[in-house]
């Protein structure tokens, strides 16, 4: 879960700056789905993969698009972990809490990883390079406790390791 929507200062700044060619394909989208039975879901995908998240503005378009209420599109937002309603860092950091790695010590990784970034669950870093989830199993279950950065997943990952790791990435950054 994805938890309660959430909204800020800085985020109301940012849809103000959303930029009227997206929000019109957004238009076009709502346009070819408004008929079709179920089509919130897959809007949203559509809406999040174009913009990278859905801040309010988005899901008020989305909402008063489809005809559905407000409440609703937010509700479906919530329940899924896939959506989100924040800007994601540069780099996604998921750790697998999934049995396997919780029992080898996915949850002090976790714990690690949150006092690195000064950042909780679901929290993006205040320079936008790191965010922060959890995930259920990324099918590495022998060589646990496993976390993903983006793509790559890193397995027997030890607490004391964490700054390494992630100094790679911000070495990377500084680099391009
Ligand atoms: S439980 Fe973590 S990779 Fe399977």
């Amino acid at each position: 879960m994805s938890g309660a929507i959430k909204t800020d200062a800085a985020d109301e700044t940012r849809e103000k700056t959303l930029d009227p060619e997206t929000l019109s394909r957004l238009d076009e989208v709502l346009g070819e789905y408004r008929s079709k039975p179920g089509a919130l879901i897959p809007v949203l995908q559509i809406a999040q993969g174009m913009i990278g998240y859905l801040p309010e503005v988005v899901l008020k378009r989305i909402s008063v698009g489809l005809g559905k209420p407000y409440s609703e599109v937010a509700g479906v937002v919530g329940f899924y972990s896939f959506f989100t309603t924040m800007p994601r860092g540069t780099h996604l950091v998921r750790v697998c809490l999934g049995t396997a790695c919780y029992v080898r010590g996915g949850k002090q990784v976790l714990d690690a990883l949150k006092d690195e970034l000064g950042i909780d669950v679901g929290e993006t870093t205040p320079d936008g390079e790191f965010s922060l989830e959890v995930g259920r199993c990324f099918g590495a279950c022998g060589l646990a406790p496993t976390i993903m950065i983006d793509d790559d997943v890193l397995q027997r990952v030890k607490p004391s390791r964490i700054r390494g790791i992630l100094d790679v990435y911000r070495e990377n950054d500084k680099g391009e």
